[in-house]
């Protein structure tokens, strides 16, 4: 799949790191440019310019992604491709693979494909109901629980770097984007930002507030405790707990 196989049209986000923009196939931009055909974008890209990353780190990303990709509540990567400065490209069925390790390969763009999403959690907090908002709490859980076991951490946790898509039967499934400052370390990974933004994450989302010691005590008693817990892993299983006990 090459780049030609996409038209690149709106964009949905403009970041520290690179612009998001929407994608079609060529073929399915085809058939919506028929009569009363409705316009459905299918990918969304994310443009790396390598002033805001080296092109050696951008391996990094890769292989990052390649050892999450299987995790059900990451937005997997579907396919990349880097651009050199010599106008050659790699992609994943390089054998060059190896060459953009190097600082000075020359790598100045890399184009990450991935599905598209609809909202970010930022912009559904406004609509969800209490057992969707339950739902979503249970589901960062698992994003963290299961990337610190495969010993990745996210580092940038917000709720504007999560992602849902409404399922037929009206459930939300949320993903995790944005692995800009992800990082991989097998002999100890520095986890706590994480943690510290679940637990922040989890008291917006079920009270509006955090801290939320005066409304809601008990929950911000086992966030804290959660939060400072020097057990690794910390008590996963008492968060759902009491993510479970709200009403
Ligand atoms: N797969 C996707 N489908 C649809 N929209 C997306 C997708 N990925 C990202 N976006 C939109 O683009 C925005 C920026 O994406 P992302 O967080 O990956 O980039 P960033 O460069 O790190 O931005 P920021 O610095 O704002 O976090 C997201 O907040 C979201 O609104
Ligand atoms: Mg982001």
């Amino acid at each position: 799949m090459d780049l030609d196989f996409y038209v690149t049209e709106r964009v949905y986000g403009r970041g520290e790191a690179g612009v998001i923009h929407e994608a079609t196939s060529q073929y399915t931009a085809m058939l919506q440019s028929l009569p009363h055909s409705r316009h459905i974008a299918e990918f969304a890209v994310k443009v790396i310019r390598s002033n805001h990353i080296l092109g050696y780190t951008l391996v990094d990303k890769v292989e990052l992604y390649d050892r999450m990709n299987h995790l059900p509540h990451i937005l997997p990567l579907l396919h990349w491709v880097a651009f050199l400065r010599d106008g050659t490209t790699i992609d994943p069925s390089s054998d060059r693979f190896d060459l953009l390790r190097e600082p000075d390969a020359g790598c100045y763009m890399i184009i990450l494909t991935f599905e598209r999403m609809h909202y970010t959690l930022a912009e559904l907090d406004r609509v969800l109901t209490p057992g969707q908002r339950k739902d979503a709490c249970l589901q960062m859980i698992h994003m963290i629980r299961s990337l610190h076991a495969i010993d990745i951490a996210h580092n940038d946790f917000h709720m504007g770097n999560i992602m849902g898509r409404k399922q037929p039967d009206g459930s939300y499934i949320f993903k995790l984007i944005d692995f800009e400052l992800g990082h991989h370390d097998d002999d100890g990974l520095e986890t706590q930002p994480d943690y510290d933004q679940l637990v922040e994450n989890i008291a917006l989302l079920l009270t509006g507030e955090y801290p939320c010691e005066a409304t809601h005590p008990e929950l911000a008693q086992v966030l804290e405790t959660f939060r400072r817990s020097r057990r690794r892993p910390p008590p996963f299983n008492r968060l759902i707990a009491a993510v479970n006990t709200i009403s």
